[in-house]
Formats: C-alpha cells, structure tokens, sequence
C-alpha cells in the first residue's frame, strides 16, 4: 500500500511540563547530562538543576546576581569536569566566569575575567563548546561588539586567539562549535578539530551593500600559535563558504542559524545539519541543508585559497590564488608527516607557511551540500534551531529524524528518505509565539526533547504515536518511532516501550507479533519482510479500534490539522 503522500497529520499541542518560576526570564542556555539525568538551565541571573524526567520538578537553583541595575544573562555553561561547571555571565556588560560546584550548587567564587568567553551584551551573537576543559568560544572582545574574535582558553596554556583583521572574521553572527575528534583513529597523526559555523559579511564578492555569506571555519585542538608569526594567534585558522541554495531557481540561502553535528563512530560520515533563511526574507523561505563531513575535510585539507589583489588604487578584490604555496600546507593541523620533519609543534611551523595563512585565511572552494540543494524548504516559516537523531528502525535501516524550532514556537520533525525529507509533524511547544532559542535531545535514557524560549523550558515526548488511533494512520505517518502493535491495537512509540532495549532485533518484534511500518518495510507476524506492492498489498490493518487514549499527558489541547503548504 503507497503512503498517501498528500496527507501529512500536524499535531497541535500544547505541550508538556512548562517550567515558569515567576521572575526569571531568558532561559537561553542549556546543558544536558544524561548520567547526572537533570537538564542545567541558564537563565537570568540564576542557574537551575532540573529533572530530565520532569522538567517541572527543580532539585537545585543557583544565584549569579549583581548588585547593580544591570543584569547578569548565563551564557556559558559547559560541564569542567565531573564535579564542576564552567559558568560565564554577561555580568553588566562586564563578563565573568566562574566555577560552579555540583556537590553544593554553588559558585566557588573563583571569579575569572570573562572577556573573549562570554558575551558582553546578551544579544550580542555567541557560541561556545568546552572540549578537555579548554573552552572555545566565538563571540566578541569588545563591548561595542565590534571586535569578533574565536579563542581559546584553558587553564595550562595561554589564550590562542584569531588576529584583529576583517579577512580572518568579518562582521560574524557566531551560531555554533564543536569538536570532530579525527585523533583517535587517525593513521596519520592527525589532530582533532574544532568547527565553527557563522554568518558574516563577504568580502569575496562585489556587491552593492553588505553581501552575507555562511561560513565554516576550523581550527586544530593542538595548535599552540607561532613562534614569531602568529604569536598566541591561531595557525590552523581557516574558513571555508558553506553552500545551501537552489542554483535551477537561482535562489541562495545566505544566513545560517544553527547547526547541528550527527557524529558517527568514523567522524568522515559524520554529517552537518544546518538551518538556513536569506538575507531578503520578503520570500518567507527556510531551508535545511546537510554536508557531508568527508566534503568538508576535503575542501580544507585541499582546497585552494583566496588571494587579496590590488586592482586599482586602494580598490581591493578577492582572487583564487594559483600560485604555489608554501609547505607545510598553511593552516593545517601537524601530523606524522611534519614530526618526521621535526615540525611537532605549530611553534615550530616556517615563517613563510605562518604569514602565507595569515594572509589567505579563506578557501576558494565552496562546501556544497548533499544532494547539491536544501533537504528541505519550508514555507512561511523561520527556523531559528535544529537538532537531530539518528535512529535505527525495524527495517534495519537508519533514519536521520530531524527536528527543527521556529520563531512562532513550532518544532517541525522531519525524516530523511531517499527522495529527500519528508515532514511528519507540526507541534506546537510554546503557548506564545516567540522564538525557540535552544533546543536539546535527550537520547539515552529520559528520551524528551527541551526547548528553551525567553519565558520558559518545554519539555515534550519526541514522538507522538498514540495520537495515530488507526494502523494506517499509524503506519502512513512514516515515522520511524511509530509502530502498530496489533496485541494491544495501538500505535506505540518503539524507543519508549520499557521491556525491551533501544534497538529492536526484529525476531523479538515478531514474537511479540508487531505489525511495524518502518520507512517501506512492513512487518508482519510471519517471520518475513513485505515491501509494499512486493504482493504485500493483501496485508490489510486489523479493523480500526476506536481509542480514546491520549499520548501527551500533558497536552492542553490536541487538534487534528493539515500541515501547511500542502
Ligand atoms: C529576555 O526576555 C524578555 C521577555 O520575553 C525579552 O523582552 C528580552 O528581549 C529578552 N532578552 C534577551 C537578551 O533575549
Ligand atoms: C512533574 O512534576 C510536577 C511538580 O512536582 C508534578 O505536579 C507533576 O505531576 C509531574 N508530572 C509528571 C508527569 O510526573
Ligand atoms: C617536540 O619535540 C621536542 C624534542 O624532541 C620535545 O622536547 C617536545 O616535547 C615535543 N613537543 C610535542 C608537542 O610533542
Ligand atoms: C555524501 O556522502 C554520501 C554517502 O557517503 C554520498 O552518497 C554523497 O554523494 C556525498 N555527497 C557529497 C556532496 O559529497
Ligand atoms: C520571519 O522573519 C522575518 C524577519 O524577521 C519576518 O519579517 C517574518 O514575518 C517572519 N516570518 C514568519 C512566518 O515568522
């Protein structure tokens, strides 16, 4: 039996477990851990200790107040080590950080300068990622926000950071960084490396105004700076232009604003999932482009860079440079090639290869996206986060399940098959429309999803399978979540079942007699798949029971809609 493609259920609901302490705003940045089971949560001048079972349910609350006016917003919060946090705050325009124990939930009183860590400004753009206890940070150095800067810091070294020039960093918007750790299986000695991800404003192009462009940049966890050049600067410091755009229609989605890293065990298939929307939003369009990891490592391991020329008096253009460039390779991380070179530290790199990339910190090759063109395009709509699972289904495939935020406080949960995305549900988290600012997955244990807004944390089930009440509702809503179960007659949520482990081996389904739907696969009580029309077309639901069940406990109000746009 086809899927009926045209009907796509969108679910309103009003979901789960609002957490509104009265007073506390701007619930920005989250912190997840799984083996603690709580959900960190900084807001304004407090941080909490939530359950991640019930959000609603607050084991710990912490001050990080001023004694002014002015207002202290929790930007950092990044797990030290297992008994601490590190904390950083606006704190007045005047960023501080500090250590937060998790024994007492309580600052140490440590009190670090935040400058370069944290924002000055709460609106000001910012992104961080703690890795081995060095926290790399993307923000400003500045009050005014006019001196971008990504750096480095931690306890045993000093600060690395990017040098004051509008080719290294122009007028960035910071959403994201993390750590792909290429080391661990590395033949070459390879180092592991920090990506970030950013819009700024182009300096490639001529354009009349200011021309934005997407950008992903890396730098490598070893890099120690220069000897001479580069002293105490980054000189694996490169960024590339990320490509998200329907080049049939000639349409380009030029900002990024988020992204998500699906890491796998081999980070070469590890795959970047961004969010997208043009600078000239009149068209309402937003886009989800994905990269492979093995493209990305291609293009700043061999691609060409871009070359500042003269062309006329004080007129300056931006050219691929064809010329030949000095080696060790600018930019790259060391590896067994240079330390047979006796080069095993960046302080060691030639003079020639330091200033060469200080010069030409941008690659002329593009990061194009998988499938050349967006995943998905949605209408009339702004996605401002996305966050993804990988989950193996009953079909033995695996599914990227991909959940995106909007600013009116949607989240869209979308499925990657062969043909391209296909939406599964609309829900709506937030009573408001405003903006979701953070969005987080709980995968191993809990399995809830957590929004973070201005007003509040949402917590909601990943899936919503109980709300489809007919096996082909059920099977039709081609999420791999979902599957009938023909004993009880109802839809179930596969990853929540209690009595039986994430990964479902199918001979266990079929002792329990699951009818499944899993992509194009049905399963059936017989030991045997069905592809659809594969003469599987006989295999009819059992009679639909009508149910009165309900799957979100919590749901003010459940309301059967057409997904828009179709
Ligand atoms: C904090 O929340 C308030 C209330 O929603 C909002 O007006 C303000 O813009 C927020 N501040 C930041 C920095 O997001
Ligand atoms: C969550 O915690 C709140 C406050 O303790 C409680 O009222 C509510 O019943 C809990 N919800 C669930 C589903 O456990
Ligand atoms: C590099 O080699 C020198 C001399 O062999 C050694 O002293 C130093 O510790 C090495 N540095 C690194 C980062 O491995
Ligand atoms: C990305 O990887 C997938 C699977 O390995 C491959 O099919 C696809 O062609 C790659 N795409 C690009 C743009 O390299
Ligand atoms: C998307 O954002 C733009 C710019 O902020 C705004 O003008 C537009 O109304 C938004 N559209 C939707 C559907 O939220």
């Amino acid at each position: 039996r086809k899927p009926k493609l045209s009907f796509n259920p969108s679910w309103l609901c009003v979901c789960a477990r609002l957490f509104p302490p009265p007073g506390v705003l701007n619930y920005s940045t989250l912190l997840l851990s799984e083996e603690r089971d709580v959900l960190y949560v900084g807001a304004r001048e407090t941080i909490f200790e939530l359950s991640l079972n019930n959000v609603s349910v607050k084991n710990n609350q912490c001050f990080f107040v001023l004694q002014t006016d002015c207002q202290n917003h929790i930007r950092v919060l990044q797990a030290f080590d297992e008994n601490k946090l590190y904390v950083c705050g606006t704190h007045a325009f005047q960023p501080l950080c500090d250590y937060l124990s998790l024994k007492d939930f309580q600052l140490i009183q440590k009190q670090e300068d935040g400058r370069g860590k944290c924002s000055f400004d709460p609106a000001q753009s910012f992104t961080t990622v703690m890795v081995d206890g060095e926290l790399y940070s993307g923000t400003a150095y500045n009050f005014l926000g006019s001196e971008p800067i990504i750096s480095r810091y931690s306890v045993s070294q000093s600060l690395l950071r990017t040098e004051y020039s509008t080719s290294w960093l122009n007028e960035p918007s910071f959403v994201f960084a993390d750590v792909i750790r290429e080391g661990k299986s590395s033949v070459n000695g390879e180092d592991d490396k920090i990506y970030y991800f950013f819009t700024e404003v182009s300096v490639e192009y001529e354009f009349f105004g200011k021309l934005l462009i997407p950008r992903i940049a890396r730098v490598c966890k070893g890099d120690v700076g220069g000897q001479r050049t580069l002293q105490k600067k980054w000189t694996s410091f490169l960024k590339a232009k990320l490509v998200c755009s329907m080049p049939e229609l000639n349409f380009v989605f030029n900002v990024v604003h988020d992204v998500f890293i699906l890491k796998t065990p081999d980070w070469r298939e590890s795959v970047i999932y961004g969010v997208f929307s043009s600078q000239w939003g009149n068209m309402g369009l937003s886009a989800v482009c994905a990269y492979n990891m093995s493209s990305v490592d291609e293009v700043f391991s061999r691609g060409k860079y871009m070359q500042k020329a003269t062309v006329e008096q004080s007129h300056t253009k931006w050219v691929r440079y064809n010329g030949l460039t000095p080696s060790p390779r600018p930019g790259a991380c060391i590896s067994n090639q240079n330390r047979l070179q006796n080069i095993n530290s960046s302080l060691l790199l030639p003079d020639k290869t330091l200033q060469f990339v200080k010069d030409h910190p941008l690659l002329a090759d593009p990061v194009l996206p998988i499938g050349n063109g967006p995943r998905l395009i949605a209408r009339d709509t702004n996605y401002t986060q996305i966050t993804v699972e990988r989950v193996p289904a009953l079909d033995n495939n695996v599914y990227d399940v991909i959940f995106t935020g909007t600013d009116k406080g949607f989240l869209h949960k979308s499925v990657v098959y062969e043909g391209g995305l296909h939406v599964i549900e609309e829900v709506q988290l937030l009573k408001n429309p405003e903006p979701i600012k953070t969005l987080l997955l709980s995968t191993q244990r809990a399995r809830f999803l957590y929004a973070g807004s201005d007003s509040g944390i949402v917590q909601s089930p990943m899936a919503f399978c109980d709300k489809y009440t007919t096996c082909e509702d059920c099977i039709l809503s081609r999420d791999p979540y979902c599957a009938w179960e023909t004993r009880t007659t109802s839809c179930i949520d596969i990853f929540q079942r209690k009595d039986q482990h994430r990964l479902v081996a199918p001979s266990l389904l079929i002792s329990r007699t699951l009818v499944a739907w899993s992509a194009h696969l049905l399963l059936v009580p017989e030991p045997r798949y069905l592809l659809p029309g594969d003469r599987a077309s006989f295999l009819e639901c059992p009679l639909p029971v009508q149910s009165h069940h309900v799957a979100c406990d919590n749901c003010l109000s459940v309301e059967k809609t057409h997904f828009r746009g179709d």
